[in-house]
């Protein structure tokens, strides 16, 4: 293990006067004196520069699947470096590991998903289903079917297009959403917006909406659906069941390209290899990213359906798409041994079979706590959402933040979890132990207590 001798009041000063983090307020950034560094890690903790050991409720962020540590993945890399570090796609040429592993990764997505793009990034991913999605309908001679259909409170990513997919309000309130043709549509968030129906009438309505804006814009100008199985970032939204099969179903009613992106649910993290095939829905395209590498190193995947490609290979002509690290060796050597970690360790089953019903367990005993309102959780990725009033989805007023409070009370006991809003999100990694998940549970349990005093102040 590297044990260097950090100077951390010299890296603190650097860090605020030269290093902007993603997602931050550069004031508290500044009034913080910079932030926690985070030297090392080993399974599933981290560790900081002043030694602080946190147990990591979220997988780095929703990524480090196999845990932290793997010799594995840095020995290949290093050999890859070694033998080739890097050449591209665009001349022709294409190097080993990307072929391997689109080889593999059609394999484990099954059907007619048979083909792949790489990218670097999840944004990018998504980037590249839009586009290949506007693409495909003009040689599809339908260049009209322009309109892509998300929904609020969706993550799509943090690149022009990712923000305007996506439903946060807050990210459009500061960049405008500069790209047309985007609806958006409710979200199945029961708890939120649903509390006074069943789940299932409720995920009937959430799906049926699609429906509606499809009539409002016209069928033959919508080219696609996209949509998280399981919303991460938007606070772990479980959508009621029946949901997502009426969602495809409407997709495949109206001839729509239906989009999963999995770049949280990929690999496992819902007990099946995708998402999708948790929910039974047969997507056209799928952007992954973030569990396809663990997080070792950047990388994400566009799967593309042989309807798609064939149409491309009719039109017999340049599709004028690509990233100078589409298919980096070095990313797609770490993919591939990052897959073997994971199908030689059974870590999807271990994810469905032992750890989800563990989880599902503590989130039981945690919906009893006063301060929640509703704690759900599918596979190995889950949410607590407090209420000002138990029994009810009221909240405590805005200026109360309520998941920061608990985030920040579950930090100081050593738990790295995320706020969303009045709850808190966490995916640890699938390598987390028996013992170490009672931990998380525990300590999420002190957190309320404390949070739930402070909150009735
Ligand atoms: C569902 C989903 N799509 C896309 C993205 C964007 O990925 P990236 O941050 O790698 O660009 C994220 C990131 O969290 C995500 O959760």
């Amino acid at each position: 293990m590297l044990n260097r001798n950090y100077d951390a009041a010299r890296l603190h000063t650097l860090d605020v006067a030269h290093h902007l983090p993603a997602q931050s307020s550069y004031a508290e950034h500044q009034r913080m004196g910079g932030n926690r560094i985070i030297t090392r890690a080993a399974g599933s903790t981290v560790y900081d520069i002043d030694g602080e050991a946190m147990l990591d409720g979220m997988a780095g962020l929703w990524c480090v699947d196999v845990g932290y540590g793997r010799k594995e993945l840095a020995d290949v890399a290093y050999q890859q470096m070694q033998e080739l570090p890097f050449y591209n796609t665009f001349f022709k040429t294409v190097t080993v590991p990307p072929i391997e592993l689109a080889a593999k990764l059609v394999k484990l997505l099954g059907g007619n998903l048979q083909h792949i793009f790489f990218n670097n990034s999840g944004s990018e991913s998504n980037d590249t289903v839009y586009r290949l999605a506007r693409y495909y309908w003009q040689c599809k001679g339908q260049p009209q079917r322009k309109i892509f259909i998300a929904r609020r409170n969706a993550y799509h990513g943090s690149t022009t297009l990712g923000a305007a997919l996506g439903g946060m309000t807050y990210m459009h309130a500061q960049h405008g959403s500069p790209i047309g043709d985007i609806e958006h549509i409710m979200q199945p968030y029961h708890f939120g917006e649903g509390f006074d129906e069943t789940p299932e009438e409720f995920g009937q309505r959430a799906a049926n909406d699609l429906e509606t804006r499809i009539l409002q814009v016209g069928p033959e100008n919508v080219a696609a659906f996209i949509g998280e199985p399981v919303q991460g970032a938007g606070g772990v939204i479980i959508p009621p069941e029946g949901y997502w099969p009426r969602i495809d179903a409407i997709c495949k009613k109206y001839g729509i390209l239906f989009i999963s992106d999995e770049v949280i649910c990929g690999f496992g993290r819902l007990g099946k290899w995708f998402g999708f095939q948790h929910y039974g829905t047969k997507p056209d395209m799928v952007s992954m990213a973030k569990g396809l590498t663990s997080g070792y190193i950047p990388l994400s995947a566009t799967a593309v359906s042989t309807e798609i490609v064939e149409t491309l290979r009719a039109a017999d002509e340049d599709w004028v798409h690509g990233y100078t690290y589409s298919g980096h060796p070095v990313s797609c050597a770490v993919g591939l041994k990052n897959i073997e970690i994971i199908e030689g360790e059974h870590l999807v089953d271990r994810v469905k079979d032992v750890l989800g019903p563990q989880l599902a367990k503590g989130m039981a005993r945690l919906a009893q706590h006063p301060l929640v309102g509703d704690a759900r959780s599918l596979g190995l990725i889950g949410a607590v959402e407090f209420v000002a009033e138990k029994g009810t989805n009221k909240r405590y007023p805005a200026e109360k933040a309520s998941g920061v409070v608990v985030r920040d009370a579950c930090i100081a006991r050593g738990l790295m979890v995320r706020a969303v809003r009045d709850s808190i999100v966490f995916c640890p990694p699938y390598v987390i132990t028996h013992d170490e998940l009672e931990f998380m549970i525990n300590t999420i349990h002190e957190a309320l207590d404390e949070a739930l005093a402070k909150l009735q102040e």
